[in-house]
C-alpha cells in the first residue's frame, strides 16, 4: 500500500502520481487513467505559461478538465521574462489542486527560452520564478526535476538548487533520478533518493523506471524516504497502472485502445487527434509479443478512422501480452 501525500494541507491518497507527458497527458489520456482510478492526481503536460493566458478553460484538450479526473496538478513552463502573477491567476480561475513548475526538461527548444532544465541551471531566474509563483499562489507548489549536470561540483550544485526551492517556498519536488545528458538511455538512479532527502526537508516525490508495485516492494530500503511515486512511460502502457497496483484488474486491450480512441476524436481536430494517437499506440504496443508491427501500422495510419481499422485487425486475433513491457529506448 502506498500511503497518502499531504501536500500543503492537501490530501493526496495515495501517494501515487501520473506523470506530465507532452502530447500524451492530455484531457481525454487523464480520462482514461482516471476511469480506472488509483491515482492521487494526474499531471497535465507541460503547458507554456504564457499561452495559458490565452487558453479556453472549456475546450482546450490542454487544460480541459472532467470531474472523473479528481485532483489535477497543472505543469507549467515558466521563464524569468514571463509575467508570472499574471499566468498564475489566470490558471488559478481552473480551480488546480496544484501548480508543477517544469525545471527538468532538456529539450533545447525549451533550454533556449532559459526554461525547464535552463531554468534550474541559473540560480538567480530560479529563485526570482519560484519566488513570483509562491507570492501568486497559495495552493500546493511544486517542482520537476532531474539530478543536473553530470559534470564536476554536481553535487554541490544539487544540494545549492535544493535549497533555492525550498527557500522559494515550494511545497515538494519531483525527482527524476537521471542526469540531463542520461536522456532515457541508462536506468534511473534510484540508490540516490537516500541521500536527496537529506538535503531537504521537503517531500520527495520518486520518478525513473518507477515500473510498478514490485519495483518498489523489491527495492524498499531505496525507497524508504520518499513521500511518493511518480509513473510516467509505465502509464502510458498501462494506463490502469494505479488501479492494479494492489490487486490484480481484468483488462480488454481492445477496449482501452477503442476508448481512448473515442475520448482523443472528442477533444481533438482530426489533424491532431491522428497524431496523439500514433504515439499513445507507441507506448501500448509494448504490451504484446507482436506489437511492433501493431506500432507501425498505426505510425502510418492517415487518419483517425484508419487508425481504428489497422487496431480492430490486430485486436481481431488474441494477442500475447507481456506482463510488464519494456519501455527501453521509447
Ligand atoms: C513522451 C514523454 C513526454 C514527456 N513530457 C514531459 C513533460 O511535459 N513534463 C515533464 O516534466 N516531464 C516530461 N517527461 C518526463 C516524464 O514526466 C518522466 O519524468 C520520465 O518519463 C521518467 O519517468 P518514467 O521512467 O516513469 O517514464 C516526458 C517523458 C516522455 C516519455
Amino acid at each position: 500500500m502506498i500511503p497518502r501525500i499531504t501536500i500543503r494541507g492537501v490530501e493526496f491518497s495515495p501517494g501515487l502520481f501520473c506523470a506530465p507527458l507532452a502530447e500524451v497527458t492530455h484531457s481525454a489520456f487523464r480520462r482514461l487513467v482516471a476511469e480506472f482510478g488509483g491515482c492521487g492526481a494526474l499531471f497535465t503536460e507541460m503547458l507554456n505559461g504564457r499561452e495559458i493566458l490565452r487558453e479556453d478553460f472549456q475546450r482546450s484538450p490542454y487544460v480541459l478538465r472532467r470531474p472523473v479526473e479528481k485532483k489535477v496538478f497543472y505543469q507549467l513552463m515558466l521563464r524569468s521574462s514571463d509575467p508570472v502573477e499574471q499566468i498564475i491567476g489566470r490558471l488559478a480561475e481552473n480551480h488546480p489542486d496544484g501548480i508543477d513548475i517544469n525545471l527538468a526538461c532538456y529539450a533545447p527548444v525549451i533550454r533556449q527560452l532559459d526554461a525547464g532544465s535552463g531554468l534550474f541551471e541559473n540560480p538567480i531566474a530560479l529563485a526570482s520564478v519560484l519566488q513570483s509563483a509562491r507570492a501568486s499562489w497559495s495552493g500546493p507548489l511544486t517542482v520537476k526535476i532531474r539530478l543536473g549536470h553530470s559534470t564536476i561540483g554536481a553535487e554541490d550544485r544539487f544540494a545549492e538548487r535544493l535549497r533555492i526551492i525550498e527557500n522559494s517556498g515550494i511545497d515538494a519536488i519531483t525527482l527524476h533520478t537521471r542526469f540531463f545528458e542520461d536522456k532515457f538511455k541508462r536506468r534511473s538512479r534510484h540508490e540516490l533518493f537516500a541521500w536527496a532527502t537529506t538535503l531537504t526537508k521537503l517531500p520527495i516525490i520518486a520518478n525513473g523506471d518507477i515500473t510498478g508495485a514490485r519495483i518498489v516492494r523489491d527495492n524498499a530500503a531505496l525507497f524508504q524516504t520518499v513521500a511518493g511515486f511518480m509513473i510516467g512511460r509505465m502509464a502510458i502502457a498501462k494506463p490502469w497502472i494505479f488501479a492494479a497496483w494492489n490487486q490484480p484488474v481484468e483488462i480488454n486491450y481492445a477496449e482501452v485502445w477503442r476508448r481512448l480512441h473515442d475520448y482523443i476524436c472528442e477533444d481533438f481536430e482530426p489533424e491532431i487527434a491522428i497524431k496523439r494517437m500514433r504515439l499513445f499506440t507507441k507506448y501500448y504496443a509494448r504490451n504484446f509479443h507482436f506489437g511492433h508491427t501493431f506500432s507501425s501500422a498505426i505510425q502510418n495510419a492517415p487518419d483517425m478512422d484508419a487508425a481504428r481499422s489497422c487496431a480492430e485487425e490486430f485486436f481481431g486475433v488474441p494477442q500475447a501480452v507481456f506482463e510488464e513491457p519494456s519501455m527501453m529506448g521509447i
